[in-house]
Formats: C-alpha cells, sequence, structure tokens
C-alpha cells in the first residue's frame, strides 16, 4: 500500500486516536470525473489473488458460499450460494420475496456491470394507492401487509447470474440454502429484536405468522427456524429456472394469497418480471476508481456527487471540526437532489451525466460557508435508526478475480410481515421506497417527488450503494445495510480506503450521517468530540446522538502488489468475513 504523506499521517492517527478516522486526510482537492462504463481498464497481465474471500452478514451464508468456491465455483456461483442462504437466515433483511442489486466485475475481460433485480410496482398499480379518501398518506399500508410488496426480483437476479455468468447448475448453488431451510438453523438475538419490533405485522399474517414466530410470539431463544415450505419453493426455483417462480405451482400460489389478502398481484406481473443489467456509476476520485450502483438506485450518483463536491471546496478544511462540517454540507446537497430527480430510469429521464459531473458540483457547493450550516427547509419527521437488520450486503472475490458486491433487500426488518401460504416467501414492504406523495417522507424519513412517484411496472428508488474502488495497487470490494444512511455509510468506507486506513478501522470508525431531511446531523456514539459536537452546534448544525450503531458493512481488501487479501465483518453485526 502505499505511503503517501497523507497516508501516513491517517495511518498514525488510526493508532492514536480512533475516533474520527473518516475525517483523517480527506484531501479533497482531487478532481472527480464521472463517466459510466461497463469495462475496466484491462490492460497489462492480468495479476490473480493468492486467495478467495467472502465476507457476509451471517456466518451460515459466507460458509454457504466457501462451500460453493471450494468446489469449483466462481464468485458469481458463489453469490448464488450467499444471496439463498441469507435469504433462509437472516429473513428479516433479504429474501426470495425481495429484490437487491449484484455489482459484477468479470475478471477475464474486465467486464463489470449492475444487475438490477429491484422490486416493481404491480401493474394494477398507480401513484394514490396509498392515499386514504382525504388524500392523506396512510404510512402502515405501504409497510404492513400484500398492498406494500413490489414484485420481487431477488429470484430472477439469481437465474440470470447463474446462467450468465455462473458454471454451476442452480440446484447446486441453492444446495445450502435448501438445506438451511429445510434442517433449520438456531436463530439469534438479532433475530428476536427485530421480530419483536415487527411483532404485529407478522401477525396479521397467518402463514407469516407460523413460519417466524412461535404461538403468535416471540420465539424463545435457542429456537431452531425450519421453513420447508421455502425449500420446496427453492428447489422449484432450482429445478425450473425463472419459470420455476415466476410461473406454475410458486406463482399461483404467490398471486392467490396475496389476492385473497387484499393484495393486486396478478400472474402477468409474475411473469413479466426481470432483471435487468445497466451500466454502473464509474468516476475517478484521488486516483482511484469507484464503480457504485446506477439508479434505480440513487447510491452511486449520491457518491460521486458527494466526492466531487468535496473536491470542490476552496479552501479545504484543516480542522476535524471544519471536516465534519464539509462533509455534512455535501451530503446534504447530495440527499436534495435524491429527492429532486432520481427514480427508474426506464420510466424517468434523469441528467445523470450533469448530476455527477464537476462543474455541477461547484455550483451546488458554491453557496457553501465555511462557517455557518445551511439549513434545509423542513417538514420534520422522525427517522427511525436502522441499525442494519433491515437490508443485506456481502462481498466476494475469487482466485481469478472475479468480484460480487451485492446489497440486497425486503426493506423493513421483516418487510411487509406477509407469507402468501404454501410458499415460505416472506413479501417485501418496498412499495414504501416510492414518493406516496410529494413531500412527504417515508419510514427512512427520505421525501421525493414525481420521479418516484409510483406508476404500474415502476422500480422504486433505492439507497442500496454496492460498490468498488480501485487503485494500481488495491481493490476495495465494499456495501451495507442501513436504509437512508447506506450511501453516507459507504462514502465513509471509500473515504477511509483512499486514505489507507486499514480495512478493520475504516469497517469498525464511528459514523456520521445527514440526509437534508430531516435537518439533523447524525453521529454515532464517539464519532465527534464534545468539543466537535459544541462546535458544529454553534454553527447552526442540529446533532443528534444515535442510540444504536449503524450499518452492517461487509468488506473485502486485495492488495495486487503483494497478493494479500483481507476481508472484514462489522463489529456492529453477528457477521463473518474468511480469507482462503
Ligand atoms: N429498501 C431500502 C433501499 O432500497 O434503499
Amino acid at each position: 500500500m502505499s505511503t503517501s504523506p497523507g497516508r501516513a499521517d491517517v495511518a498514525r492517527s488510526v493508532a492514536g486516536r480512533r475516533r474520527a478516522l473518516w475525517l483523517g486526510g480527506l484531501g479533497f482537492a482531487a478532481l472527480l470525473l464521472a463517466s459510466a462504463g461497463v469495462r475496466a481498464a484491462c490492460d497489462g497481465p492480468q495479476v490473480r489473488p493468492a486467495q478467495a474471500a467472502i465476507a457476509s452478514a451471517h456466518p451460515l451464508a459466507t460458509e454457504a458460499g466457501l462451500k460453493i468456491l471450494d468446489a469449483g465455483g466462481n464468485a458469481f456461483d458463489a453469490a448464488v450460494a450467499v444471496t439463498a442462504a441469507l435469504a433462509v437466515v437472516e429473513p428479516y433483511g433479504s429474501g426470495f420475496g425481495g429484490g437487491g442489486f449484484w455489482l459484477l466485475h468479470r475478471a477475464h475481460d474486465c467486464h463489470e456491470t449492475m444487475l438490477d433485480g429491484r422490486e416493481r410496482a404491480p401493474l394494477a398499480a398507480h401513484r394514490d394507492l396509498f392515499l386514504d379518501d382525504a388524500g392523506q398518506f396512510v404510512p402502515e399500508s405501504a409497510l404492513v401487509g400484500p398492498l406494500s410488496a413490489g414484485i420481487p426480483g431477488t429470484p430472477a437476479g439469481l437465474v440470470q447470474l447463474a446462467e450468465g455468468y455462473g458454471r454451476l447448475p442452480l440446484a447446486q448453488t441453492l444446495a445450502p440454502a435448501v438445506g438451511l431451510a429445510r434442517d433449520g438453523f438456531d436463530i439469534g438475538d438479532g433475530y428476536r429484536r427485530v421480530a419483536a419490533w415487527r411483532l404485529s405485522a407478522l401477525r396479521a399474517s397467518p402463514a407469516g405468522a407460523a413460519q417466524f414466530l412461535v404461538d403468535d410470539e416471540v420465539p424463545p431463544r435457542g429456537h431452531r427456524l425450519r421453513q420447508p415450505d421455502l425449500a420446496d419453493t427453492l428447489e422449484r426455483l432450482a429445478s425450473g429456472g425463472h419459470a420455476g417462480f415466476y410461473a406454475g405451482e410458486t406463482a399461483e400460489r404467490l398471486v392467490s394469497g396475496v389476492r385473497a389478502a387484499g393484495g393486486i398481484w396478478t400472474l402477468e406481473d409474475l411473469a413479466e418480471y426481470r432483471a435487468v443489467e445497466r451500466e454502473p456509476i464509474v468516476a475517478q476520485f484521488r486516483g482511484w476508481r469507484l464503480v457504485s450502483a446506477a439508479p434505480p438506485s440513487s447510491g452511486g450518483v449520491l457518491l460521486v456527487q458527494i466526492l466531487n463536491m468535496l473536491s470542490a471546496i476552496e479552501p479545504q478544511p484543516e480542522s476535524d471540526t471544519q471536516r465534519v462540517h464539509a462533509l455534512t454540507e455535501t451530503m446534504r446537497r447530495a440527499y436534495r437532489d435524491r429527492a429532486r430527480y432520481l427514480g427508474d430510469p426506464d420510466h424517468v429521464e434523469m441528467p445523470i451525466e450533469r448530476l455527477t459531473h464537476p462543474h455541477y458540483a461547484a455550483g451546488l457547493i458554491r453557496d457553501f460557508d465555511p462557517t455557518r450550516a445551511t439549513p434545509s427547509t423542513t417538514p420534520e419527521t422522525d427517522v427511525p435508526a436502522s441499525e442494519g437488520r433491515d437490508t443485506t450486503h456481502f462481498s466476494i472475490l475469487d482466485r481469478e478475480g472475479n468480484r460480487v458486491a451485492a446489497t440486497l433487500s425486503i426493506n423493513y426488518p421483516f418487510g411487509s410481515g406477509f407469507v402468501p401460504p404454501g410458499t415460505g416467501v416472506l413479501l417485501n414492504d418496498e412499495m414504501d421506497d416510492f414518493s406516496a406523495q410529494p413531500g412527504v417522507a417515508n419510514a427512512y424519513g427520505l421525501v421525493g417527488g414525481e420521479a418516484n412517484a409510483i406508476a404500474p411496472g415502476k422500480r422504486m428508488l433505492s439507497s442500496m450503494s454496492p460498490t468498488f474502488l480501485e487503485s494500481s495497487e488495491t481493490v476495495a470490494i465494499l456495501g451495507t445495510p442501513g436504509g437512508s444512511r447506506i450511501i453516507t455509510m459507504v462514502l465513509q468506507g471509500v473515504l477511509g480506503a483512499v486514505d489507507g486506513v486499514p480495512l478493520e478501522d475504516w469497517i469498525a470508525r464511528p459514523r456520521i450521517h445527514h440526509q437534508y431531511l430531516p435537518d439533523r446531523l447524525e453521529f454515532e456514539s464517539g464519532a465527534l468530540s464534545p468539543a466537535e459536537q459544541r462546535d458544529l452546534t454553534a454553527m447552526g448544525h442540529r446533532l443528534e446522538l444515535l442510540i444504536r450503531p449503524i450499518g452492517d458493512m461487509q468488506a473485502i481488501l486485495w492488495d495486487r502488489a503483494n497478493g494479500q487479501v483481507k476481508a472484514a465483518s462489522d463489529p456492529r453485526g453477528a457477521g463473518h468475513a474468511e480469507v482462503r
């Protein structure tokens, strides 16, 4: 790894003061140019990592992926196995009733793509779906029960991943998940905590309660969770491919279960669903190449906007307080644009090139005052701290140099709570990620406008940000769950990696977050010193200490110079990273 003076400074600050690691040596002055692309520079002899690595949010999912690598599968086969295993052992975070994004790098031709398995609104959906007779948004209807569920994309994504990029059959890569669903696994404390939080949503669905609760209550410690219906559904997917889920027995049970409980899905919704490959957002920052999620995720665009703004600030901040202030102000401005411009690229025109251009960032930051916070215009909303049990992330590197960063979700923990009888498939409540009413916040406090309004067949805007970061010496693969905070957490990971902070430190360090509305600078315990809190408050920032840690980052670092591979799982979660 480079030992430029800036990096050495940061490394020293790591040893001496772990607190505000992400502040160190930002060196904002580098110019960032954004462009979309699907092919990384592939010139010169291709170096291969000495080892493979997997980091995921659950040890059993990491084990499932390693088993597939050991059986001769590549990173893409392992990604199928990890995705499916996470759906079984972390049913509150992601699943076959949900969706997500798989960011792929194929080593032999440096092909890069984002596999978009994001959910779609049912064809019978309309922009006022969640408004009452008085035209008011009814949040509960977008979060609980089958009306809140988009058409799932994860099964289609896995079929496409296996057929387009893997070398093993689905029957083999799904086998670990089938075993975990049929034989069961012991639930952990995280499961019990979020099951208690979503108890009423699960109780509202008889099949959901039967699958995830015991006698309608949170299962006791040590409970072995068996999901035989889900195992059967996975076997139909393994043998039938796309049609094994989106047609036939599974589709019929999904649709009849949803409709019997008041939902609006049709067989046509399922038959029409396809995962889509999209060009990732690609940019350069301080000699590093950033590759991240494209719309319908807002992640890549906002990451580039923030990095561009940081580069444009003159003079560069010097004190830690000034750096937090600068970072906060760039986050604020990027999230304002998220609400204004972003949505499903198949439904709305978005000025992506303009939004990610350095000149635009310079304009955005023109009213930046180094001594004062720029107020956001309110309506205030409550934003629950997403501790990272909604949504999940995993990162994979194989010995050929193939990479996967995947972030997957069913939205809120345990999604809609609704399981169509006889499927074992817990449905998402991703419809809440649409802007149900302009200017009215969703469960994560995010507001939106026309670009993200509900429409038939439209994908809802996401914050999921699976990301690659690459210099001539180093490759990083990273991502995290955490709702609207995903983007700023990945940003702080990117800044840590660029600054040469050791992997285990940039994963663990306390984080901050601002998302325009509500107008609050949120911080984890230890992120800001008492003096910084005082100074930032005096500058006009409204500070809020998060009562729970946020995120569950899973990351891999490959040092191409010496071949060394490292992997780390966020100490905030219960995941497992392994190099072998
Ligand atoms: N449901 C969380 C996200 O997609 O951003």
